[in-house]
């Protein structure tokens, strides 16, 4: 009897265990064949480095790059990993963050850097990894760009944006010069406020900006020029400066960027300058644009509006091996140009008309 229980207790054992053992070959093959037909996700790592979060426009660049990449997923099988590094304008920090981005084993690394006469040894460090760089917004000089041909910059050519600047202020004299010359002494008497030292277009702008000008014969002089360092408080302090010496005297203020522009705004308004002198500024950031309709600006320059979306697709480029770079028009092999636009008041009214 015992023999017989037990018999047919391993009788039931053995058809439990073959059961259970054709569950899991249908479990096993149903899985299976349910991830062959799955579409296979690539991702895509980027080492973002910017030299500083703080800078308006760098971060509204890599805000609009986030969103591109999200929607770039949202239609294809890519998942884009953007690391994001913020270089705190020290150099160091920033290869500090390279060699993590590096040792992390992204795909491709896209550096706003700090020092753009340091990118040798950033340069070498993605070289000796085989890691694509792509430079934006601050150039690094030519030697350094040529060590290796996996080096580009994307960027725009400072020099337009200064001749941009000069033409609308050029424009706005034509079109009503006592409005600009106030002491109507047929010379424009202006200030400059210069972005960072050593910055290619704090260079080229404040080069340019006046060409235009001079290029139409129009008398300038020069009251001052300095620094604020691409900062609306630093130029709203050097404004207010220049207003307790020169006060109404100052027919025009030419400023590198968006955000010095609207720092001399603010400290003329504090100084009780009214009305404002001619204002021009470079980025066409949003409250840039607020200031243009409230008339307080005179124009500004967009700055390569193309450049979120031109960086996010050379990365994705450069990370695909099957994937061809023919169609980025590439400038001397390391080189992608992108245009400025100039905005004024009309700009934007044909703006909206046009429905952009
Ligand atoms: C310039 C821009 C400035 C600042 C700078 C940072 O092109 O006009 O506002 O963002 O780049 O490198
Ligand atoms: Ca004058």
């Amino acid at each position: 009897m015992n023999r017989r229980i037990k018999s047919c207790c391993s009788q039931l054992l053995h058809k439990a265990c073959c059961c259970f053992l054709i569950m899991v070959c249908f479990l096993f093959l149903g899985s299976g064949c349910h991830s062959s037909n799955a579409p296979a996700v690539k991702t895509v790592r980027i080492g973002l480095a910017m030299y500083s979060q703080n800078d308006t426009f760098i971060s509204a660049v890599v805000q609009e790059m986030e969103q591109l990449a999200r929607e770039k997923e949202s239609v294809s099988d890519l998942k884009i990993n953007l690391n994001l590094a913020d270089g705190q304008s020290n150099q160091t920090v920033q290869l500090e963050q390279i060699d993590r981005f590096l040792d992390s084993g992204c795909d491709v690394l896209c550096v706003n850097i700090v020092d753009r006469t340091a990118a040798a040894v950033l340069i070498d460090k993605a070289a000796s990894r085989d890691i694509p760089v792509i430079f934006f917004n601050r150039q690094p000089v030519q030697e350094d760009l040529q060590r290796w041909e996996k080096v580009y910059y994307v960027g725009p050519k400072g020099e337009e944006s200064g001749i941009y600047q000069g033409e609308i202020i050029l424009e706005a004299w034509r079109k009503d010069q006592p409005d600009i010359d106030k002491n109507g002494d047929g010379t424009i008497q202006y200030v400059m406020l210069e972005g960072e030292p050593g910055h290619q277009d704090a260079m080229l702008r404040s080069e340019y900006a006046i060409k235009p000008l001079l290029k139409a014969n129009i008398l300038l002089e020069k009251l001052d020029s300095d620094t604020a360092n691409w900062s609306r408080s630093q130029a709203a302090a050097k404004m207010k400066q220049w207003c307790e010496m020169f006060g109404e005297k100052i027919e025009v203020v030419i400023a590198n960027n968006d955000d010095m522009a609207l720092g001399a705004i603010d400290a003329m308004k504090e100084a009780g300058i009214a009305p404002l002198p001619a204002v021009v500024g470079v980025d066409a950031t949003e409250p840039a644009i607020e200031a243009l309709r409230k008339k307080e600006l005179l124009g500004t320059v967009q700055n390569a509006p193309e450049m979120p979306g031109v960086l996010l697709e050379l990365a994705l480029r450069l990370s695909d091996p099957e994937s061809s770079l023919e169609k980025m028009q590439i400038e001397e092999g390391h080189y992608i140009w992108l245009p400025y636009y100039k905005i004024t008041r009309e700009t934007l009214i044909q703006q909206e008309i046009e429905g952009f």
